[in-house]
């Protein structure tokens, strides 16, 4: 038997998804930077569940149908009025919420193909809905659903906000939101397969996948860099800050990596998005910083920063409350997950690893009243 610690190394399956080879990423063969450059989100999603671009006439039919699948059950959101505010992360209230969805759709334990498909666009549509719902309401505002059709990456911002976004807000949303959409087989997008390889339903993979992703070594990152900038605050503090942080042996947020050695592909282009609306928003400081921290944390760690790293400035710079950050993630990979949910569905076996057992043997057992 193989042992790994972490499963590193080990391929757990094969995958026609998204792919990581040589430090390059690509998404259905094509390459993250084209996909960052020229798509909208709503044809990387297309692209990961289908296989393959669509046409335009495609495009505007599944764009109609995410529009159309937006609103939340009325229940729902009575439910996400009664939920405590204080202290409660918003990606528990998504986890919860994405379990409850279920409950209120008719075709949740349906793993027929087209039931399948039709769950998907509930649940990409649905879940922005989720987020910004909850936001709203923690400010002492109703939700809103947009009343004219708009690009997904507007829509999010609309219905968190209550006003159309600018361009340059809403092709930044979109390109962050291509650029999270899949990542081969990470934390949370095993954790979907893993839940679904039992003929579980999509809800419930997608349900542990946020799960998963809520933890600070994974999708958790990027709000804890945005708390990391906010403590040092300042570009002399970024060094005694790290040397602090170096000599209690804690880790640094958004840098390191279990699978890329020489980079992280989608981190150049969100550090380049930070540099522009850090620079729009007169908010250079965080960019400035940031740099200063890549630089130290390369010269005596030799570690580069992840996907998370530049995202913490961008989404700050959009306005957005860092406690949304990571649920922003999962509004993203929510297409990869379910990409990866399809693929298992149609080529299923049961996960199963081994453990090697290292604890106490041959221990005899003694009488309750004996103890
Ligand atoms: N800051 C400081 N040291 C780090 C580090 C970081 N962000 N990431 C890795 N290291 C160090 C570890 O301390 C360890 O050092 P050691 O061998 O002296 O003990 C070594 O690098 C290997 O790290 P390890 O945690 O075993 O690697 P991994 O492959 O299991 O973990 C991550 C990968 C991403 C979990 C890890 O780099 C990390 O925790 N990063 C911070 C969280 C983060 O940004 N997550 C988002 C990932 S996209």
């Amino acid at each position: 038997m193989v042992k790994t610690k972490g499963l590193e190394g080990v391929v757990a399956t094969t995958s026609s998804v998204s792919s990581i080879v040589d430090d390059v990423l690509t998404y259905r063969g094509y390459s993250i930077d084209d996909l960052a450059e020229y798509t909208d989100f709503e044809e990387v999603i297309y692209l990961l569940w289908y296989g393959k671009l669509p046409s335009l006439k495609q495009l505007a039919a599944f764009r109609n149908e995410l529009n159309e699948n937006v609103s939340l059950p009325s229940e729902l959101i009575a439910q996400l009025k009664s939920f405590p505010i204080k202290n409660i992360h918003p990606m528990a209230v998504l986890r919860t919420c994405v379990s409850a969805l279920a409950l209120y759709d008719k075709e949740a334990d349906d793993t027929d193909d087209q039931a399948n498909l039709r769950k998907a666009i509930r649940l990409q549509a649905k879940i922005p809905a989720i987020i910004a719902a909850y936001a709203r309401i923690c400010e002492g505002k109703e939700p809103i659903i947009p009343e004219v059709p708009l690009s997904f990456s507007a829509n999010f911002l609309y219905m968190l906000k209550g006003s159309i976004p600018d361009q340059t807000s809403e092709a930044a949303f979109n390109k962050a939101l291509v650029l999270h959409a899949d990542h081969e087989l990470n934390a949370s997008t095993f954790t979907s397969r893993v839940c679904v390889a039992t003929l579980s339903d999509m809800y419930s993979g997608i349900t542990a996948a946020i799960g998963a992703l809520k933890g600070p070594l994974h999708g958790g990152a990027n709000e804890r860099v945005m708390k990391m900038l906010s403590e040092i605050d300042g570009i002399d503090f970024v060094e005694p800050y790290l040397q602090r942080a170096f000599a209690n042996k804690e880790k640094i947020m958004g840098f390191g990596h279990r699978v890329y050695k020489n980079g992280d592909p989608r981190a150049k282009h969100l550090r380049e998005m930070s540099r522009l609306l850090t620079k729009v928003t007169g908010e250079g400081k965080w960019y400035n910083m940031s740099i200063k921290i890549e630089e130290i944390i390369r010269r005596e760690k030799g570690l580069l920063p992840n996907v998370d790293f530049y995202s913490a400035s961008v989404y700050h710079c959009l306005g957005i409350k860092h406690n949304l950050f990571t649920p922003i993630f999962a509004i993203s990979r929510t297409s990869g997950w379910i990409a990866h949910i399809l693929e298992q569905y149609e080529n299923n076996r049961l996960i199963r690893p081994r453990a090697e057992y290292i604890g106490l043997k041959h221990q005899a057992y003694v009488p309750l009243a004996e103890r």
